[in-house]
C-alpha cells in the first residue's frame, strides 16, 4: 500500500500564510509515501514566487514530484521569452525536478507530464510524445504496481491531443489533475469496459478560490484498491471533507459505496 499527498495549484505569489502553514502541518501527519504536485506552483512564474515553492517543497515529509502549469511558463505579455524559453525559470529555480518526472518502486509507478503549451494560455493538451514517454516508462514497470500519470490540465480543458480515455489503454489506474480550482473524483471510461479513477484537486493554499475551498487529495492505494480522501480547510485545519473508494476487477476500477477492503491507517 502505498500513501500519496496530491496537491495542485499552489499559487506562491496568491497565498495564505497560515494556510500554508497548515497545510505542510497536516502533510506531516498524514506521512505520505509522495507528495505530487500537479502545476500552477507560482502566481506569475517570478522567480521570488518560485523560491517559495521550492522552500515549500523541501519541507514536504516526503519526495515531491511536480508539473508545471500554465502559470509556472513565462506570461504572454512577455513573448519572447513566452515563446523561446518559457520553462527557463522552472528549470532554474526548481533545480532537480525534470517537467516530465518519474517515480517508481516496486508498489507505484508515477509518471508526470508536462501538458502546458507555450502558445496557449488556458488549455493544455495530452500529446502523442506523451504517451510515448508513458509507454517507455511502463515497459520496466512490475505488473503488480499500481500506476498513476499526473499533469496539470483535466480533460475538460483539454483541447487538440489524445483524449485521456486513451491513458486507460496504457493500463494507468489513476490520473491527478488541477487548475480548475475545484475537487473532483469520478471514473473516466475506456474501451472493453475499462476504466481509471480521475482525482482533481482544488487549489491547495491560494487566495484564488472559486466555488471550493483550499484543500487536496490523500490517496491510498495498491493495485486493487484506492481511497480518495478529500483533505478541505476549514478556516483552522485540514480534515476529510469527503471519501472515495474504489476497487479493481479484471481492469476495471469501479466504484465502491462502503469500503469492503480498509487500508490501516
Ligand atoms: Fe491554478
Ligand atoms: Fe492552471
Amino acid at each position: 500500500m502505498r500513501t500519496v499527498a496530491h496537491l495542485s495549484d499552489l499559487h506562491f505569489g496568491r497565498t495564505d500564510a497560515k494556510v500554508v502553514a497548515a497545510l505542510l502541518h497536516d502533510l506531516q501527519h498524514q506521512r505520505p509515501d509522495l507528495v505530487i504536485v500537479s502545476g500552477d506552483l507560482t502566481q506569475r512564474a517570478r522567480s521570488h514566487q518560485f523560491a517559495e515553492a521550492r522552500a515549500f517543497l523541501s519541507h514536504c515529509p516526503a519526495p515531491a514530484l511536480v508539473v508545471p502549469g500554465n502559470h509556472d511558463l513565462e506570461p504572454l505579455y512577455r513573448p519572447w521569452k513566452r515563446i523561446f524559453r518559457p520553462r527557463a525559470k522552472f528549470h532554474k529555480h526548481l533545480p532537480g525536478h525534470d517537467s516530465m518526472p518519474v517515480w517508481q518502486d516496486e508498489s507505484l509507478v508515477a509518471v508526470g507530464l508536462d501538458s502546458t503549451r507555450s502558445l496557449r494560455w488556458k488549455s493544455g493538451a495530452l500529446k502523442g510524445a506523451h504517451l510515448d514517454h508513458l509507454e517507455s516508462t511502463l515497459d520496466g514497470a512490475s505488473s503488480d504496481a499500481v500506476k498513476l500519470v499526473f499533469l496539470h490540465h483535466p480533460p475538460s480543458t483539454a483541447s487538440g491531443g489524445h483524449p485521456y480515455e486513451a491513458l486507460v489503454e496504457h493500463g494507468i489506474d489513476a490520473v491527478l489533475t488541477g487548475h480548475v480550482h475545484h475537487a473532483r473524483v469520478e471514473l473516466i471510461n475506456g474501451q472493453h469496459g475499462r476504466s481509471l479513477v480521475l482525482v482533481q484537486a482544488t487549489t491547495a493554499c491560494s487566495t484564488r478560490l472559486r466555488e471550493d475551498s483550499n484543500g487536496y487529495c490523500l490517496l491510498r492505494l495498491d493495485c486493487d484498491h484506492m481511497e480518495v480522501a478529500i483533505r478541505g480547510w476549514t478556516g483552522d485545519v485540514f480534515h476529510t471533507v469527503r471519501h472515495h473508494w474504489f476497487e479493481k476487477r479484471a481492469a476495471t476500477w469501479r466504484t465502491v459505496p462502503r469500503p469492503h477492503h480498509v487500508f490501516p491507517a
